[in-house]
């Protein structure tokens, strides 16, 4: 019989599924697999002060080289699964050897979308998922005098700061009408409109790109519908992602934007459990399923995820959390607006100056709050988030009123 935990995809929370099924006293044989060739490693920094060459390589990893196997966990790396099968309960590898397991973890995360137009696999073009990408997205920095950036999402923004901060002109093309404005709203876009800005960004929005341009297949710009061109020495791409569910959907798993689980993060088949970027779990705060693309959902959903494979009682119901590190804004997001889901947005501090809290209202309940450039008030949020009781706008927006009088 086999009794192996198998988990799939060697990252933040593939390593954290690992590590709690030991602290949760787990003896049996753990196999954690990944295709990459590092061992688990944190993102994030990929995009901050890794690229910037502030921090050290060694600072991403999630656990130390020797964590493994002191604790008897067989991570096989540069190995990829290419099919699992339900019924025998095995996984099988790219070199044609099979594995099988009494439970099994997907942690496959989610891969850079790729821009369909000529130019594309030019040198010089580049998404940034791995650490690699970064390695060479800083050498691109260090050789550039000016890049294009296309997307203004989450990546497009950060390493548009970094190549700022390292001196380097940036034109960032977007496809919508401000940056981040699906999560955002128009009202915070406009805060990351007007940092970008000031720092001496060049931002287009509503603008399609047509065509990576080169010569000897190399960028050396791009050419927008309307016909004009932005010469860059370098074009870095960041268009969003697609959670990798492949195997989930060959398996036969129910997969419908990610793998689709219950709040245990136990998918369509008993013993198939799913976590971070590639599950799409049913939130009992929110009534209903979300796939959350961020690295606070990669941290915690694993732990939860271990003790249900161990038969607990368990369901993962924290409040979705995020933050972004821009030139010196830093700020925290906690809860869940689905794009134009709110009626209100409510500004608590000095908007100007950067220092403020902003909360997304619908019918005057509190869905969501970020604070930026204001420290300590994250839980006080989360907590007024998960109350989901009205609030009076006027007194929310009231920096004398404690964020803990509303209530929780
Ligand atoms: C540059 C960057 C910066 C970010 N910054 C932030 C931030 O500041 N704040 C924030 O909240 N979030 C941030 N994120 C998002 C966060 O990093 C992700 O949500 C998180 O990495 C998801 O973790 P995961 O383990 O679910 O998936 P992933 O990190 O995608 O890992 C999945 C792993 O599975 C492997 N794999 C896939 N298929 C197979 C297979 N068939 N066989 C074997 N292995 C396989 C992949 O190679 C990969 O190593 C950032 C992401 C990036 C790329
Ligand atoms: N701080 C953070 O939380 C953080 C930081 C970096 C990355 N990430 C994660 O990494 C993943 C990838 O980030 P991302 O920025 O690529 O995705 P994203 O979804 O945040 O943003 C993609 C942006 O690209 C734009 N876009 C799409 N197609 C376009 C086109 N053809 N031309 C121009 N613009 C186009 C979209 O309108 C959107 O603004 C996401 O899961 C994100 O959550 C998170």
């Amino acid at each position: 019989m086999n009794t192996a935990y198998v988990i799939v995809g060697a990252s933040l929370a593939g390593a954290k599924a690992a590590e709690t099924l030991r602290e949760e006293g787990f003896a049996g044989p753990i196999v954690l697999i990944g295709e990459e060739t590092e061992r688990p490693y944190e993102r994030p920094p990929l995009s901050k002060d890794y690229l910037l060459g502030k921090a050290e390589r060694e600072t991403i990893y999630v656990h130390p080289a020797g964590w493994y196997a002191e604790h008897d966990v067989d991570l096989r790396l540069a190995t990829t699964v290419t099919s699992v099968d339900p019924a025998a309960h095995e996984v099988t590898l790219a070199d044609g050897s099979r594995i099988g397991y009494a439970k099994l973890l997907l942690t496959t995360g989610s891969s850079p979308r790729r821009l369909p137009l000529p130019g594309a696999d030019f040198d010089g073009v580049h998404y940034l998922r791995r650490v690699d990408d970064s390695d060479r997205i800083r050498d691109a920095f260090a050789a550039a005098s000016r890049i294009a950036v296309i997307g203004a999402g989450w990546i497009g923004l950060e390493t548009t700061a970094a190549a700022r901060l390292a001196g380097v002109e940036v034109t960032v093309l977007e496809a919508a009408e401000l940056p981040l404005l699906r999560v955002l709203g128009r009202e915070v876009a406009e805060v990351f409109a007007g940092l970008h800005r000031e720092h001496g960004v060049d931002l287009r929005f509503g603008v399609q790109v047509a065509e990576i341009t080169g010569s000897d297949g190399r960028a050396d710009g791009v050419r927008l519908a309307d016909g004009s061109h932005i010469p860059a020495e370098a074009v870095i791409v960041g268009v969003g992602i697609t959670p990798n569910s492949q195997l989930a959907e060959a398996a036969g798993l129910e997969v419908r934007n990610g793998i689709v689980t219950d709040a245990g993060l136990r998918s369509s088949d008993p013993d198939i459990y799913a976590t971070g970027d590639v599950a799409n779990a049913y939130h009992p705060l929110l009534g209903r399923h979300i796939r959350v693309e961020h690295w606070a959902n990669a941290l915690n959903q694993p732990q939860t995820a271990a003790r249900a494979m161990l038969g607990q009682d368990v369901a993962y119901d924290l409040v979705p959390y995020f933050y972004t590190d821009q030139y010196d804004l830093g700020m925290e997001y906690a809860g869940y607006v689905e794009p134009g889901g709110y009626d209100q947005v409510v500004f608590r501090g000095d908007v100007q100056r950067r220092e403020f809290i902003a909360f997304w209202l619908a019918s005057g309940r509190v869905l969501a709050g970020m604070n930026v450039n204001v420290w300590d008030v994250n839980e006080a949020i989360q907590a007024v988030v998960r109350g989901g009781r009205a609030v009076d706008a006027a007194r929310l927006a009231d920096v004398d009123v404690p964020l803990e009088e509303f209530p929780g």
